[in-house]
């Protein structure tokens, strides 16, 4: 493979990169990683119960995945087209349509219900809507139904007329003319969608009559749970079962899919009647089915996955303002790459000038591996990146160079734009929090970028408090925030939004400085990243501020929401308007009752610990909570069995039976947020635990028992079942009474899956028998090695399962 380099050290690779990357950041991002992270590390769970595809989760004979289908039909189904401008289409009318008899049964409320979850500002109804069509068909083995971006949520019901099964074919056809639809393509889109499920008896008792069935659904055809042609070629060839074709429902003349297929005399299910066609046929049509939309929405290109893309890139002000740290992640494609493998990552970055002065680094940072994530047709791989950032020199934008296992080298700068990363104006989090349906919300604004106003923007979600509507309503508002104290060369501005009620934790907030097209962002962030309490700002520097705009001299602001008490730490409390004081008490509140319990119950005081450095694994795996009541006392009942319980953030508790490895000890003064259910106990703080052990037995606190991301050259791919009366891997196999991850993967060398199970035994194949499904996490975790009680060694019927890095397939049918 020829590489060439270019000044800012790009190469060019002159055959992956035949598709450009999206430039980043793009509109698209959040559905973007929904719609590609499926399985494994980050995974967004959206197919959560509809994979696989034959996923009952919401009760016997309710294929969610077939829900998920009708769901979008449905909501697009009533759009009209008048003197040429469409109304209604995939617009999510469907939420305020549920109690209508077109949208019979408890599918669409189920259906939206899970979506809601998802919903977000950048992620509308309509297009989850539009995403649950390409989960549903490739979950269960159908093409790739290409999804856009930009769909525009209705606000109120739409026009009524879905088809029902008891039209006449005439009727039919003018309802698909409304839609846009041809004869032909009514045809197809009615065989595509009818591919999964079934008819229900409840909804439809004249189709099929109660209690004929075993689990309440008739099936369209023998494949129930599989995207492919029998609907039309059982029709075809006279054996079909499909309830809308034969049955009760001539007679009814409810036999509605006989009618629409007949309609043409049969000529285009006969084309159907290969799969080949159908598959092509079927991705076509439901695209137009979710591409139909209200006039005047603008759908984007088809969302393709970034080759390289960072995600939860954060810049924050580190204790003393001196730098910045630059967390998030890099996300590789490893689809395509032909047996070559990304084994490192460096991030080179410009200063703030666009220019290479970093201060005391070298505008470097190496990342190494970390997990790995399964899309239905893609690989990823993610590199953690934590930087320090000089705040004399700042950051602009970086690239990113991929340092391949072959040893070739291979450069991103954002279709030659870079990465831009702003520094005029960041979120801190750790100086932001949320409790009880208030956010408290604090901004760094650099001095000499400081450009008016400063505002926070919250989107955020309430309830509807109408079972009939699941889907909560997405507000927004913007406030002013009040400046406070200048660190260095920032300033640091807050403000507080009360009432966000029960779905606070659901909320996004931006920060931005300016307005118009010279305002600069800090958007999106997730609150459910907030502590319950605000922390201090250690170690604010001497001299207050060190370039740009002067600073309120110290003692003449009354409307400062920054005080400095005298262990020289800013705490930022916006609930009195505290002035620079150097008084010994704390300005947030009492503190002589507030210490740390030495024992509770049966357990005692381990001390202040570190989480795990493990990007997605905790110190403590076993269950976790939280909730703004929390007390010492409610996680060690949470806890109860447990080995170690630790609360953290003032309102998290986590429980364990070791504690990961990689947990150190911290000072004890680190583990000072107050808990929220107990103004005078502590509850760890952001990054540390308090925590306890049990008095019963006291084993060192440095077991380190978790799943292991990678065993190189292999990653973990997750728990999988064993299949019924066989392997699930077949290549080769043996057992040991001293078996490790480590034993099973040097035995296994060569082959693309190995799996531990049972503690003992270990499996090695080419490929795993789809019948082998992903079981939850915690059915792994019951039985470790035989010969390392630290690792994972699957359990009965279940596979603790490794694939190698530079595999492609996914395992999956
Ligand atoms: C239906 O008939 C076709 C052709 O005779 C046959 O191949 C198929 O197995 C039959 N299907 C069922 C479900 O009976
Ligand atoms: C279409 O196929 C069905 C099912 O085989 C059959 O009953 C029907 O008569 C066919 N229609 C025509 C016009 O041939
Ligand atoms: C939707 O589900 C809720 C329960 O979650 C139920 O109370 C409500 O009646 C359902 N609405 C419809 C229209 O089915
Ligand atoms: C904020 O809410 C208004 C009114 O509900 C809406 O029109 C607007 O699009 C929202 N803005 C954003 C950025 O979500
Ligand atoms: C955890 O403790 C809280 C507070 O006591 C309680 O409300 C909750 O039900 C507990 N959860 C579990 C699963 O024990």
């Amino acid at each position: 493979m020829r590489w060439r380099r270019s000044s800012w050290g790009v190469i060019l690779s002159l055959s992956t990169l035949a598709m450009a990357d999206p430039t980043w950041p793009s509109p698209n991002d959040e559905l973007e990683e929904i719609m590609y992270q499926v399985e494994g590390y980050r995974a967004r769970q959206f197919g959560g119960t509809v994979i696989p595809c034959s996923s009952e989760a919401s009760g016997p004979g309710r294929h969610n995945a077939a829900e998920w289908l009708r769901a979008a039909f449905h909501d697009m189904a009533t759009t009209t087209n008048l003197g040429g401008v469409r109304r209604g289409g995939l617009d999510a009318s469907l939420q305020y349509e549920l109690t209508s008899s077109d949208n019979l049964g408890p599918a669409f409320n189920t259906t939206l219900k899970f979506m809601a979850e998802y919903y977000t500002s950048r992620s509308s109804m309509a297009d989850l809507l539009a995403l649950g069509v390409y989960y549903a068909v490739r979950s269960c083995g159908g093409p790739v139904v290409p999804i856009t971006g930009g769909r525009v949520d209705a606000v109120a019901a739409g026009p009524i007329g879905v088809p029902l099964p008891q039209n006449t074919a005439f009727t039919f056809e003018q309802q698909f003319t409304r839609m846009g639809f041809s004869r032909t393509e009514m045809i197809q889109v009615t065989a595509c969608g009818h591919s999964i499920g079934g008819v229900h008896e409840n909804e439809f008792p004249e189709i099929v009559p109660v209690g004929s069935t075993a689990n309440g659904e008739a099936p369209l055809d023998s494949t129930v749970a599989i995207f492919d042609n029998k609907v039309v070629t059982e029709y075809i060839a006279g054996n079909t079962t499909n309830p809308l074709v034969v049955g009760p429902s001539v007679r009814a003349t409810r036999n509605a899919d006989f009618k629409v297929f007949n309609y043409d005399a049969n000529v285009t299910v006969r084309a159907m009647a290969d799969a080949t066609e159908f598959n092509n046929v079927c991705a076509v049509v439901l695209k137009k089915m979710i591409d139909t939309v209200p006039a005047g929405v603008i759908l984007s290109d088809p969302i393709e996955p970034y080759f390289v893309k960072p995600v939860n890139m954060q810049l924050t002000l580190n204790s003393g303002a001196a730098t910045m740290q630059l967390t998030g992640l890099i996300r590789v494609r490893t689809t395509n790459l032909g047996g070559d493998s990304v084994s490192g990552l460096t991030l080179e970055y410009k200063d703030r000038s666009g220019g290479n002065n970093c201060g005391s680094t070298n505008c470097k940072y190496s990342a190494s591996l970390l997990g790995a994530t399964q899309g239905f047709d893609d690989q990823f791989v993610w590199f953690p990146i934590d930087a320090v950032i000089s705040t004399s020199t700042g950051i602009s934008s970086f690239a990113v160079t991929l340092h391949m296992a072959s040893g070739a080298d291979q450069t991103f700068d954002n279709n030659g734009n870079s990465y831009p990363i702003q520094d005029a104006i960041l979120i801190q989090k750790p100086q932001s929090c949320l409790f009880s349906g208030t956010s408290t919300v604090t901004a760094a604004v650099r001095n000499d970028r400081k450009s008016l106003p400063v505002s926070m923007f919250i989107s955020y979600k309430t309830p509807t408090g109408n079972p009939n509507l699941p889907v909560p309503r997405l507000n927004n508002d913007t406030v002013l925030m009040t400046e406070g104290t200048c660190v260095g060369s920032y300033t640091f501005y807050t403000a507080t939004y009360a009432g966000l009620g029960e779905l606070a934790y659901a909320s996004r907030i931006g920060v931005t400085s300016g307005s118009g097209s010279s305002a600069l962002s800090d958007d999106f962030n997730a609150a459910s990243e907030l502590a319950g309490t605000c922390r201090s700002f250690q170690d604010p520097p001497s001299s207050l501020c060190t370039t740009g705009q002067a600073s309120t001299p110290p003692g003449s602001s009354t409307t400062s929401s920054v005080g400095v008490t005298s262990s020289s730490t800013l705490s930022v409390d916006t609930t009195s308007s505290a002035t620079i004081s150097s008084t010994s008490t704390s300005p947030t509140g009492p503190t002589e009752t507030l210490y740390h319990r030495e024992t509770l119950g049966g357990y005692t005081l381990l001390g202040c610990r570190t989480e795990s450095t493990v990007q997605g694994v905790r110190a403590l795996g076993g269950a976790a909570f939280a909730y703004d009541s929390m007390t010492l006392e409610a996680c060690m009942n949470n806890c109860t069995g447990y080995i170690y319980w630790g609360t953290e953030y003032g309102r998290e508790c986590y429980c364990g039976d070791s504690l990961h490895q990689t947990s150190e000890d911290a000072p004890l003064a680190d583990c000072n947020m107050v808990c929220g259910g107990d103004a005078t106990q502590y509850c760890g703080a952001g990054d540390r635990l308090e925590l306890y052990s049990t008095t019963a037995s006291q084993p060192a606190p440095t077991a380190t028992l978790a799943p292991k991301p990678t065993i190189p050259p292999y990653v973990r791919v997750g728990c999988y079942t064993e299949i019924p009366g066989g392997r699930a891997l077949t290549g080769s196999s043996y057992a040991d009474d001293a078996m490790t991850l480590e034993k099973c993967a040097a035995h296994c060398a060569g082959f693309t899956y190995w799996a531990a199970e049972y503690g003992r035994e270990c499996y090695c194949g080419d490929t795993l028998d789809p019948l082998s499904e992903p079981a939850p996490e915690a059915d792994c975790q019951t039985m470790v090695c035989a010969g390392d009680r630290y690792e994972y060694c699957g359990a009965g019927h279940r596979l603790e399962l490794y694939r190698l890095a530079t595999a492609t397939s996914i395992p999956r049918v």
